[in-house]
């Protein structure tokens, strides 16, 4: 690929982004990736990386930073761990129109932008029609930005959204760093009660890789992996790590509680200690089980189980926490 225009990467020095874009270097990518001034870029310090510094909110440079650039795949975006639910809408929804229209002002070839699964949800095992009510400001940014992603296909523009759904591996230290602390702290011994689809961060990248390749314009395509519920996730990656499992599961009533207390403080006292709802606690005991079927008929996706990315998660984790 080397000697084409470049793809541009936004929230390249993300969780997500840095194993993309070490991917589409180790290929002979010509990459070009975002950054800001207060970005940790040290992750990808040995890749011929070429940064260029841009705020997602900030139209003038997403423009500067798309123009020559043959297709842009638009990872940065925000969850509630980091920032405040307007900040999340914020840059979830104003940050995909910036790119969205400076992609289009450019002509890019094709955009490929990450939602996430949870805007599909159903009773059983969710595939991509399950569209589904959005629970808290994340799911509803990452819907909204959905309906930009589809109005600019509509006008003409070559869009591909994935929707990754719980990505493991090293550099994360939410999701990642809250599991393996689970595992091999002994004061912790308490696990949720529900499930996800555990999806290595490496399976993730390739996936995203095969859709940029090979995704048909204006599809949606779930990047899942292992579906489990976290009881037996736990016991997994403890028997991998020569951890120990956790003794007791919170039960659903209380985490459903915890739920209604912060909402009820949120409306009656105006205190606001974490965004955590009724709805989002509900949403945390439940299974949310997904099918990566057609990404795997139409892009040749697969995914490895669960216990194949314990061990180098495990060894980041480490090296971060000794
Ligand atoms: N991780 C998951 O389990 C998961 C699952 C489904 C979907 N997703 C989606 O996949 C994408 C990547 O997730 P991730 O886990 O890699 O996230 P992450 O580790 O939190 O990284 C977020 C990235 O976005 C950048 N960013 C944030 N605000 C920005 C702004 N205003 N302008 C420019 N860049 C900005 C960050 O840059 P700085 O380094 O400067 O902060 C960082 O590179 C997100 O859109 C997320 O919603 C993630």
């Amino acid at each position: 690929m080397t000697g084409m225009q470049p793809v541009l990467v936004t929230g390249a020095t993300g969780f997500i982004g840095t194993h993309l874009v070490r991917e589409l270097d180790e290929r002979g990518w010509d990459v070009r990736a975002t950054r800001r001034p207060t970005s940790d870029t040290s992750a990808l310090s040995d890749t011929d990386v070429k940064w260029v510094t841009a705020d997602v909110l900030d139209a003038a440079t997403v423009r500067d930073a798309v123009s020559g650039c043959r297709s842009v795949v638009h990872l940065a975006g925000i969850g509630l761990a980091s920032g405040p639910p307007e900040r999340v809408r914020e840059v979830n929804v104003a940050g995909t129109r910036n790119v969205l229209a400076a992609a289009d002002d450019a002509g890019v070839a094709r955009v490929l932008f990450a939602s996430t699964a949870g805007t599909r949800r159903s009773e059983g095992v969710a595939d991509e029609t399950d569209l589904a009510p959005p629970i808290g400001p994340y799911q509803e940014a990452k819907l909204s930005a959905e309906g930009l992603v589809q109005e600019y296909y509509d006008d003409g523009l070559d869009v591909v959204t994935v929707h990754p759904t719980s990505v493991f591996g090293p550099g994360d230290t939410e999701f990642t760093g809250r599991l393996l602390r689970t595992v091999t702290d002994p004061k912790l011994f308490a696990s949720l009660p529900g499930g996800v689809s555990f999806v290595g961060v490496t399976d993730v990248a390739r996936g995203m890789l095969a859709a940029l390749e090979r995704g048909d314009p204006g599809e949606h395509y779930i990047l899942g992996g292992q579906n489990l519920t976290f009881p037996a996730a736990l016991d997994r990656i403890a028997e991998t790590v020569d951890g120990s499992s956790p003794l007791l599961e919170v039960p659903a009533p209380v985490v459903h509680t915890l739920g209604h207390v912060a909402e009820a403080s949120d409306e009656y006292l105006g205190v606001r200690f974490f965004p955590f709802t009724a709805d989002m606690a509900r949403l945390a005991t439940t299974e949310l089980f997904y099918s990566s079927e057609k990404a795997a008929c139409e892009l040749g996706y697969d995914y490895r189980p669960l216990t194949d990315h314990v061990p180098a998660a495990m060894a980041w984790y480490r090296d971060t926490n000794d």
